[in-house]
């Protein structure tokens, strides 16, 4: 199976940070004493370590981590669930986008988190795991993230349910308010506001699987996070405050790139990992841990991934998609 890849390159951390923080070309070369024209080439794709190192003080960033991202030396690697849940990643206009189903299996009620662009995967496990799907709960409301609202709707008849601050008008949706529940079975899913990316984004914090979760949306992504031109302080914050202080083994579920572990983005998400590193793991050894290791061949097939933790997508280490 192709891996997904990793959503933001070096550069686009950088220019991520520099526009969220409101930050000038001038000001930012003057601050981090590096030329105009070093600038312009790490903003451009070019590794010039030295300087990016010298940018990311400048930029609440840490060096080390943005420096493991451009030289591509970590990708993340989230354990597998054996039952009750399973990833979607489908192409929306110049990207792809991730939903979520998660289910009781004993119940077999189910939730959809987002609804991605194409349904058609998601609702052949639907059928074939025979799976009564209760609710789709949106992240937030930008159009890759409810794309597929009306073939959802259409299929299933499902309560469809968005924060209170989230602006999307639609007849008979529903809303929560900050920290609600919902239920499936022994299935517990709690509403974390991480606002910022938009004004109701949610996180959707699962427990009651083989692992504690989180869907985070576009708060958090693999080494970066989403952007907002007006409140990226705001997301920075609120994504420290309300995902980085779940439990250490919870896997997140991003809206774009790979799933990955709270524990990989501790140490290598450029906005909340500390200045520095312990060197990353050689593969061999990173390979003998499971949980985490470098990308040693991407777009290898993963035979041993269940049914439902599908993705699609090119096998490269980054993206060329931008949220
Ligand atoms: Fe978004």
């Amino acid at each position: 199976m192709p891996l997904i890849p990793i959503e933001d390159n070096f550069n686009d951390v950088v220019s991520k940070a520099q526009r969220g923080y409101g930050i000038s070309d001038a000001e930012l070369a003057a601050r981090a004493e590096v030329s105009a024209e070093d600038l312009a080439a790490v903003k451009a794709g070019q590794p010039l370590l030295p300087v990016l190192r010298r940018l990311a003080r400048h930029l609440q960033l840490s060096p080390d981590a943005l420096e493991v991202l451009a030289k591509k030396e970590a990708y993340p690697r989230a354990p597998l669930f054996p039952r009750g849940f399973a990833m979607f990643n489908t192409p929306h206009e110049d990207m792809t986008v991730n939903n979520y189903l998660v289910w009781d299996p004993k119940t077999r009620d189910a939730a959809i988190i987002d609804t991605g662009a194409d349904a058609t995967e998601l609702l052949q496990l639907v059928s074939s795991e025979r799976l009564r799907v209760k609710q789709i709960l949106l992240t937030h409301s930008h159009e890759d993230h409810v794309a597929a609202l009306p073939e959802l709707l259409a299929a299933t008849r499902a309560e469809v349910w968005i924060h209170e601050n989230e602006p999307l008008e639609r007849s008979g949706l529903r809303r929560f308010a900050d920290n609600a529940y919902f239920h499936l079975g022994v299935i517990a899913i709690k509403c974390l506001p991480t606002p910022g990316h938009s004004p109701g984004q949610t996180t959707f914090y699962v427990q009651g699987l083989s692992r504690p979760l989180a869907l985070c949306g576009d708060a958090l992504f693999s080494a970066s996070v989403g952007g907002s031109p007006t409140h990226f302080r705001e997301q920075v914050k609120s994504t420290r405050a309300r995902i980085f202080s779940l439990p250490k083994d919870t896997v997140i579920g991003p809206g774009h790139g790979p799933l990955t572990t709270l524990a990989h983005e501790r140490k290598y998400n450029p906005f909340f990992a500390p200045d520095r590193l312990a060197p990353p793991p050689e593969p061999a050894a990173a390979a003998s841990e499971g949980a985490e290791r470098p990308a040693t061949a991407p777009g290898r097939a993963d035979k041993t991934r269940p049914r439902g933790n599908k993705s699609a997508g090119p096998a490269a280490f980054h993206g060329r998609r931008k949220r």
